[in-house]
């Protein structure tokens, strides 16, 4: 039986740090608030004028993965792009690691579901390896989010949360028995999509209009989070979509060796990992340092989990995410 498993996972994260501290002086709050509700220590947020947009640092996780992986670009025969910080509006930043990495014009996707990229990308990843359409899937989640946050009092629900950052995996067929990835579950529930969106400039709010009007209280151009409605709705999914993974494989709980959530918020790991009677190193957490990074979490957090050897031949890995949209998704992987 073909399966899809991960091959090489790489990370590349902008160079700036921004600590709590540095924020005490953009906007009203404190290392305390941010670390008590968000477990969120420091993030990395581009210099402005540096070339650290969403396909740059892509390409430089994805050159990661690929060396783990031991493969050359020119071996890669399909791309899958997952971001809510696109480089443009269009084209997606897929095409543009096509042309960074110098590969022969193969597909090259663009995913739009947030948090949930990477989890999206993997299962559509999945079919493709699956039925023997393609041998290197490159999929990577790469967020620029530092560029336009309202960085004032104002904005501090979410500018405080919010970091830049880049992981890739390279996907590859496996016919090693029991290994690769189990099982992919995929969820929406639309009538959220406004409880954590970004709405303009979009096609509902052109930019001619936002010009014309120039609205200084016109927010649509930031990005609006209801902040405790998101966190219920979060643990709610998040258990679920975990407990739906396990169902369709005949696993427990006590069966996972490793658990990486989407790094939403150290509270919502914490509460999972209560909840689901798992030990503190059962579940990888790297928000303390790099913020939410959407749909770059998951593979930042499996690359610093794999270098901190978190991650053993064999072991049954457990990726979960649920973000904007909603969107929310998991999947088993026999590593
Ligand atoms: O990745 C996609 C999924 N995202 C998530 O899952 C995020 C889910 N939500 C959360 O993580 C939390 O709701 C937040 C961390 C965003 C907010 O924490 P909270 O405990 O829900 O705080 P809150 O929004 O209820 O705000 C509590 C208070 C408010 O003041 P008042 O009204 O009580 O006087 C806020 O104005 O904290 C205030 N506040 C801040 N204070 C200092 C909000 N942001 C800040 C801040 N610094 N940065």
């Amino acid at each position: 039986m073909i399966r899809t498993k991960i091959a090489g996972v790489g990370h590349y994260v902008p160079e700036n740090v921004v600590t709590n501290h540095d924020l005490e002086k953009l906007m009203d709050t404190s290392d305390a608030w941010i670390q008590e509700r968000t477990g969120i220590k420091e993030r990395r947020w581009a210099l402005p004028g540096s070339d650290d947009n969403p396909s740059v640092m892509g390409t430089r996780a994805s050159q990661m993965a690929m060396k783990n992986a031991g493969i050359e670009a020119d071996e890669i025969d399909f791309i899958i792009f997952a971001t809510l910080s696109p480089d443009y509006y269009f084209p997606g930043p897929g095409v543009m690691v096509q042309d960074q990495l110098g590969i022969k014009e193969i597909g090259a996707l663009d995913v739009r579901n947030q948090c949930s990229g990477f989890i999206y990308g993997l299962s559509v990843a999945d079919q493709f390896i699956r039925t023997g359409t393609y041998k290197n899937i490159l999929l990577i989640g790469s967020e620029l989010h530092s560029g336009g946050l309202d960085k004032t009092t104002r904005g501090r629900g979410v500018s405080v949360i919010f970091g830049d950052g880049a992981g890739a995996v390279v996907l590859q067929p496996t016919q090693e028995e029991g290994k690769g990835v189990l099982t992919t579950h995929l969820h929406s529930e639309g009538k959220h999509a406004k409880e954590l969106a970004l709405l303009g400039p979009s096609t509902s709010h052109w930019v001619p209009e936002i010009i014309e009007k120039n609205d200084p209280d016109d927010l649509s151009y930031y990005p609006y989070m209801n902040g405790n409605f998101v966190f219920k709705h979060a643990v709610t999914r998040f258990g679920e979509v975990i407990g739906e993974a396990l169902q369709a494989t005949g696993y427990q709980t006590s069966d996972i060796d490793l658990l990486i959530p989407h790094q939403a918020n150290l509270r919502i790991s914490q509460y999972l990992q209560q909840k689901m009677g798992l030990k503190e190193d059962q579940v990888f957490n790297n928000i303390q340092k790099y913020g939410n990074t959407t749909a770059a979490s998951i593979p930042i957090a499996l690359s610093e989990a794999l270098q901190e050897g978190k991650l053993k031949n064999g072991d049954l890995l457990c990726l979960a995410a649920f973000g904007s949209g909603f969107t929310w998704g998991s999947t088993l992987i026999r590593w």
